[in-house]
């Protein structure tokens, strides 16, 4: 396996498909991995893991500053996985000192008020930033994006519509652990209490698929949220494609939810269809 740090002009990755992750990798990205691998090999080309942690996406400096760096582990999960590459740039790399770097229009997916944007403005922004660059760098045919980020997934999908249409976006389903808590890279700053706090979000979206109408799906989510003790941003029933909201009726529906399990901000969702 290619383990590179600062190009990937030694080995052209063209036609290859990325998985872009931020590192600390754990099960659900293996789930990715596995993904783009076995879509490499259907395609006849390679798989390249990126392992970024984009400064330009973080809105909270100190959220920025706690996010785990563990790249010889990273490294090993990707061998273990049977990528054939981790492309791991650093800042300058990825954001050249005096180069202008194109940030791609905002998907209006990207602004849906009440989501997201609500609560970390300019997220969606450095994400499609780095996205499109980490493209431009990785000339993809393919890149697999994890469901657990939902409203991620719908942004990515329509700004590489827009800005590269050659690529093709391919959603991998989340993993759960065990207890249905959605693995993720900030479970691993949960404290036992949080923990408990933290499996309502699931619980909470398994009330939501139980009722019939949006408004008793949300009801539902903020009475297990807050019976858990959990601060919800939003829990929420949105169209599944633009995450407008959605009357009831119409299909198919997504439910959303952020939420803070201690000091971790956690996010999850699942298909809504009423019952
Ligand atoms: O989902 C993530 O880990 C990040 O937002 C991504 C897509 C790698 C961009 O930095």
């Amino acid at each position: 396996m290619l383990r590179n740090n600062r190009s990937l002009t030694s080995w052209s990755p063209r036609g290859c498909v990325v998985v872009p992750t931020m590192g600390a990798l754990h099960a659900g990205h293996a789930a990715l991995i596995a993904m783009g691998v076995h879509e490499a090999r259907a395609r006849g080309t390679r798989c390249v893991v990126t392992v970024f942690v984009n400064p330009t996406q973080f809105n909270d400096p100190s959220d920025l500053a706690a996010y785990p760096r563990t790249l010889d582990a990273d490294a090993a999960w990707c061998a273990r996985t049977g990528a054939d590459a981790v492309f791991a740039p650093s800042p300058e790399d990825v954001y050249p000192p005096g180069q202008p770097i194109p940030t791609p229009a905002l998907p209006t997916v990207a602004t849906e008020p009440g989501l997201e944007d609500a609560f970390r403005p300019g997220h969606f922004a450095g994400v499609c930033q780095v996205v499109l660059r980490l493209f431009r760098l990785c000339e993809p045919s393919a890149a697999v994006f994890g469901e657990k980020d939902w409203q991620q997934l719908q942004v990515v999908h329509a700004m590489a519509a827009a800005e590269m249409p050659g690529v093709e976006i391919l959603p991998c389903p989340t993993v759960r652990e065990a207890d249905g808590l959605a693995m993720s890279s900030r479970n691993a700053r949960l404290s036992e209490p949080d923990r408990a706090q933290a499996r309502s979000l699931s619980a909470a979206l398994r009330a939501a698929g139980q009722v019939a109408s949006v408004r008793a799906a949300e009801s539902a989510m903020a009475r297990v949220l807050s019976d858990a003790g959990v601060r919800a941003e939003y829990a929420v029933v949105r169209d599944a494609a633009t995450l407008e909201p959605l009357g009831d009726g119409r299909a198919p529906g997504r439910a959303l939810i952020a939420a803070w399990a201690g000091g971790v901000r956690l996010i999850d969702n699942a298909p809504w269809a009423g019952a």
